[in-house]
């Protein structure tokens, strides 16, 4: 039985003030005891997060990481070590947004990933198809090829210890959700796909839906079998909406 997650990325957004608030509003929220719930700050956030919530269950990750693992010259760069050091227990890698915007390959991706798990970090491997890609009918050819970056090169075993998000990239921030039945045949792929490798790693390996989930669409995206909560952006800005998301991936 796999323990849903449900995990809000903040991206590039809040100040000291209003994330304070946003944390204060989401203690006053019920938290479901059955789901798993992390929050991804932008890298100034980290700390002072990890500390208002360092009474809670809530778990803190970061929004990325550098490839290499110990400190050293890399101006502007944040290892997973120092992530580790601060609190940190989770790390996206990959999210198509530095895809897009930071121009990051497979192979950058990977190193991440390796770094992370060095660091005693868990990585959430963030795959997913453009719209050209999804309407040329190369969704899964797509999502595979990021996914078999990390697999082929690594091996299936180091999925014991990661989560994947699929993020198809018209879904995000667009309010376009991939209907349940899309985001459901994907999981079921990349579920199928790793199973090929490692039956027992991919009956445990959570598997997120992202793209524009809302409270009022949470409940049938988790709904599906192969989908084991969500990777929430604009939503998770939003105390009262998160908190209605992480009761929906709850029994
Ligand atoms: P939205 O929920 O705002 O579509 O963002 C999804 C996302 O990119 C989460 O990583």
């Amino acid at each position: 039985m796999r323990r849903p997650l449900v995990a809000g990325n903040w991206k590039m957004h809040g100040t000291c003030a209003s994330i304070k608030q946003l944390l204060n509003e989401l203690a006053e929220q019920a938290l479901p005891d059955d789901v798993d719930v992390a929050v991804f700050p932008g890298l100034i956030h980290l700390q002072a997060v990890g500390a208002q919530v360092a009474e809670s269950h809530l778990v803190v990750g970061s929004q990325d990481c550098a490839v290499q693992l110990e400190e050293g010259a890399m101006t502007g760069e944040t290892s997973a070590l120092q992530l580790k050091d601060i609190g940190c227990s989770m790390v996206l890698v990959g999210h198509s947004e530095r895809r897009q915007l930071q121009d990051e390959t497979d192979s950058v991706i990977c190193r991440k990933f390796i770094a992370a798990q060095a660091a005693g970090l868990t990585p959430i491997l963030c795959v997913g198809e453009s719209l050209a890609e999804r309407e040329a009918g190369q969704a899964l050819v797509t999502v595979q090829r990021q996914i078999d970056a990390v697999l082929v090169e690594l091996g299936v075993e180091v999925f014991n210890n990661a989560v994947i998000a699929y993020e198809p990239i018209w879904a995000i921030g667009s309010g376009l959700t991939a209907t349940p039945e899309q985001a459901q045949e994907i999981h079921a792929q990349i579920r199928a796909h790793v199973a090929k490798y490692s039956a027992t790693v991919a009956q445990d390996l959570k598997i997120l839906y992202g793209g524009s989930v809302k409270a009022a669409n949470a409940a049938e995206l988790f709904a599906q079998v192969d989908i084991d909560g969500g990777l929430v952006g604009g939503a998770s800005l939003n105390a009262k909406e998160f908190s209605a998301i992480c009761r929906a991936a709850g029994n």
